[in-house]
């Protein structure tokens, strides 16, 4: 038992007494023995190499490359990406694809290279085969962007699965970003992340690594072009990296290193080369469009653990009213429910749900319910019982029923990777639905089970039917979390056809945004811990997941008045703009911290629900093309080298950036521009860039600029929508886009384009459409005139 694993307990005990300190002690060993007769015991391994180069055979996008003792298969697809399979590995079945396959791309050839050598050449990329199986992957130009090593393989010579290892090289000035939600990124420094979803069992910092969503994602951004790669196996493994170093003046360059290795599974990838955008849209087409929101939830949510009864929920609401304080959703925590047991109310505490959830609904406040996956191991109850029968629950190798111990003590787990699980699964959510709830806040679904000691998880000789194929937790365990998010999702989808289901996931894996978002998890009460929610942010949407932010003032203790603040107004600014809190933290109300953070933080709510349209649009654009709302400042200059080390900003979609106070007594701060004219968006101040400036800081706010020409879709003062336009540069033009939709339902309109330029001594706005150029539908306000 380590450190933390004593802290685990600790918290175990601490959240249900003694008897669940007992239990845990328990599942520890019960987990232990599982393994003990139900893995394969690891014996003696042989080590191979692809060996040299035989032949090679043409095929649609690409061939097949037969090496002495593999072969490898290369296809480029029409959407432009590049796979990869070694050993027969194909691109299906995958948990990550959002349907089959793309088709091959016809005018990607297999052709000789010299020394032997083998190279796909497509429209974006070159891909080089060595005689050795090296993999080279070059920009049209000939720039090299990676190069993979000749992969390793360690098969036990009693057979089972074989480990690899395949180490890269990138660019001496590449950056490496992604890897799913890092604690200690945006920008992932040297060292080893591990692939293994994880609950770390306490309040988290930068430190902290591995986190709930893991992800083999890297996104690489380099002089020469970006590049994301995708290693698509699900299965435990590392990835240990180490920024290369361009040597000076006669000094050699040192390249970038990335080595990944994995315990078992396909060697597989996907590689997708442009600009950060193209990359993004490739990797959308690949592994899915992300799930607009419904507008509500791209306002303001308040949660915490613990609110107890009805009469507190209404107590907040009113809080919230009587202040006047924009509040869109509240949600319900394990608090609500009978013992902790999913789908069920505690009736003497909250007696009657849909009653609330009615008078909330009536003031556009909706009602959004915690979900965990965990059911409480009791004969009787009906969710157990009824999944009893219809054998649902993860089994071990010798057919026993998989306990674990979590919230409302002994409990199994539904097997999410079953298509028939899943629909039991989301029949389950009519009750949901019935108590008045429009939303899920998926938790624990890592899997967690508390335990003493060792991995807080299930065993990983659990059985899982993996879509009909069949394995066990080692491959199952990434892809729970995402599996639930789908079982949720098509759940929502059939109960409720004409609304846009909402959910947000703890855990996930590649393509969860098919289904919604998620929420940075059990954040630490600091400020490290607030810089830490703006890494899994960014990260995240680098890997594809735009929507989340973090709790708001952290999740455990109590945060000062001003790092409070300073929470509240980035994440004002985040997809997820959520309060919430553990059950023995301070309270989290913006009437909680004395009259100025209150006034203050009313300021970042009014802004939240003026920029609703703006954040309306960014989901859909999201949808339609992969980029996140949230973008790292280097998103359209991926070539600035400083821009790309730039981690205490970002774009909010083209119009804004935002930079927010990430330390204590912060009364100026630099700010890096990228390329352009800036106005700060409340003195209407212009700045140039690119380059740092310098600017005041006040408590009222964190500093805000818009880009010069953006066209920004807001809230009128009538609630109606406005146009707002921040003035181009003298001689300069802009533009932006809208997308309005009806906030909750399916419709997909056309995104209206906008362009400004000046006329004269004025500032014209036009909407450029079918018709050519027409007057704007909306009031228009040019901003930043001051500086023309
Ligand atoms: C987990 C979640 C947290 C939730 C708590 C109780 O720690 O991360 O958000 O409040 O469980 O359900």
């Amino acid at each position: 038992m380590d450190g933390r694993d004593l802290v685990r307990s600790v918290k175990a005990v601490g959240s249900g007494g003694a008897v669940q300190g007992l239990r845990t002690v328990r599942a520890a060993w019960r987990r232990r023995r599982t393994d003990a007769t139900g893995l394969p015991r690891r014996g003696a391994e042989r080590a191979r190499v692809p060996g040299p180069v035989q032949s090679a055979e043409p095929g649609p996008g690409g061939g097949v490359v037969r090496f002495a003792r593999t072969d490898l298969r290369i296809t480029v697809a029409v959407n432009g990406a590049v796979f990869w399979g070694w050993d027969g590995a194909e691109p299906e079945p995958s948990y990550a694809l959002a349907g089959r396959c793309p088709e091959p791309d016809p005018r990607a050839l297999l052709e000789p290279d010299k020394d032997g050598g083998w190279r796909v050449v497509a429209e974006r990329v070159t891909v080089v085969v060595s005689r050795h199986g090296a993999i080279e992957v070059r920009t049209p130009g000939g720039v090299t962007l990676r190069r993979d090593l000749p992969p390793r393989w360690w098969e036990p010579s009693d057979g089972g699965a074989a480990r690899w290892m395949q180490r890269s090289e990138v660019a001496a000035d590449a950056r490496f970003f992604g890897l799913g939600g890092r604690a200690s990124g945006p920008r992932l420094r040297d060292g080893t992340y591990r692939l293994w979803n994880t609950d770390p069992g306490r309040p988290f910092g930068p430190g902290d690594d591995p986190l709930y969503i893991t992800m083999p994602v890297q996104m690489v951004v380099a002089d020469a072009a970006t590049h994301l790669v995708f290693l698509d196996t699900s299965w435990d493994g590392t990835v240990t990296l180490r920024e290369g170093r361009e040597g000076a003046g006669s000094g050699h360059d040192r390249a970038g290193t990335s080595e990944m290795r994995m315990d078992g599974g396909p060697l597989r990838c996907w590689v997708m080369v442009g600009t950060p955008a193209r990359v993004l849209l490739v990797w959308a087409s690949l592994t899915g469009a992300p799930a607009v929101p419904p507008a509500w939830a791209l306002g303001h949510h308040h949660a915490r653990w613990g609110f107890g009864s009805e009469q507190e929920v209404r107590r907040i609401v009113a809080g919230y009213q009587e202040r006047d304080l924009p509040l869109d959703a509240v949600h319900l925590d394990i608090d609500h429910y009978d013992g902790h047991r999913v789908f069920t109310v505690d009736r003497e505490r909250f007696p009657k749900l849909p009653l609330l959830a009615e008078e909330m609904r009536r003031h556009g406040i909706r009602l959004v319910s915690i979900v965990d996956p965990a059911v409480k191991a009791e004969p009787g109850s009906p969710v157990f019982d009824g999944g009893s029968a219809e054998d649902v629950f993860v089994r071990d190798a010798s057919g026993r029923v998989v306990e674990g111990v979590v919230w409302p003590g002994e409990s199994v787990y539904p097997d999410f990777t079953d298509a028939r699980v899943r629909r039991w699964w989301g029949r389950l959510l009519e009750e949901r639905r019935a108590q008045g709830f429009e939303g899920l806040w998926l938790d624990m679904n890592e899997p967690v089970s508390f335990t003493a000691f060792g991995e807080n998880t299930l065993p990983r000789s659990a059985r899982h039917a993996l879509e009909g194929r069949g394995g066990d937790h080692r491959e199952a365990h990434n892809v729970y979390g995402l599996c639930m998010a789908r079982a949720g999702y098509d759940g929502l989808r059939n109960l409720a056809p004409e609304e846009r289901p909402f959910l947000f996931s703890r855990s996930g894996w590649v393509g969860m945004q098919r289904y919604g978002g998620t929420w940075s998890g059990d954040v630490a009460t600091d400020w490290p811990g607030l810089r830490a929610s703006l890494s899994l942010v960014l990260g995240l949407g680098l890997c594809g997941v735009p929507y989340s932010g973090p709790d708001v003032g952290g999740f455990d203790g109590s945060p000062s008045p001003e790092l409070y603040l300073r929470w509240f107004q980035l994440a004002s600014y985040l997809p997820l703009f959520r309060t919430h809190a553990g059950v023995r933290a301070g309270r989290r109300e913006p009437w909680e911290f004395g009259d100025d953070v209150l006034e203050h933080a009313r300021v970042a709510l009014v802004e939240r629900r003026r920029l609703l349209p703006y954040f309306v649009t960014l989901a859909h654009l999201a949808r339609r093309t992969g980029a996140p709302y949230v973008r790292p400042v280097w998103w359209g200059a991926p070539e600035d080298r400083a821009l790309r080390d730039c981690e205490d900003a970002f774009l909010l979609g083209d119009g804004l950036l935002v930079a927010p106070v990430l330390d204590p007594g912060v009364e100026r701060r630099t700010v890096l521009l990228p390329r352009g004219r800036w106005y700060d968006t409340v003195t209407e101040e212009a700045y140039q860039g690119p380059g740092r400036v310098v600017v005041d800081v006040s408590t009222e706010r964190i500093p805000v600029f818009a880009r010069a020409g953006a066209v920004l879709p807001v809230r009128g003062e009538d609630g109606g929508l406005e146009l707002e336009v921040w003035a181009p540069a003298r001689g300069r033009s802009g533009g932006g886009l809208v997308v309005r939709d009806g906030g909750e339902g399916w419709d997909e309109p056309e995104a209206e384009r906008y362009v400004t330029r000046w006329k004269g001594r004025r500032v014209v706005v036009r909407q450029d459409g079918d018709k050519g150029r027409t007057e704007p539908l909306y009031p228009v306000r040019v901003r930043g005139l001051g500086h023309g």
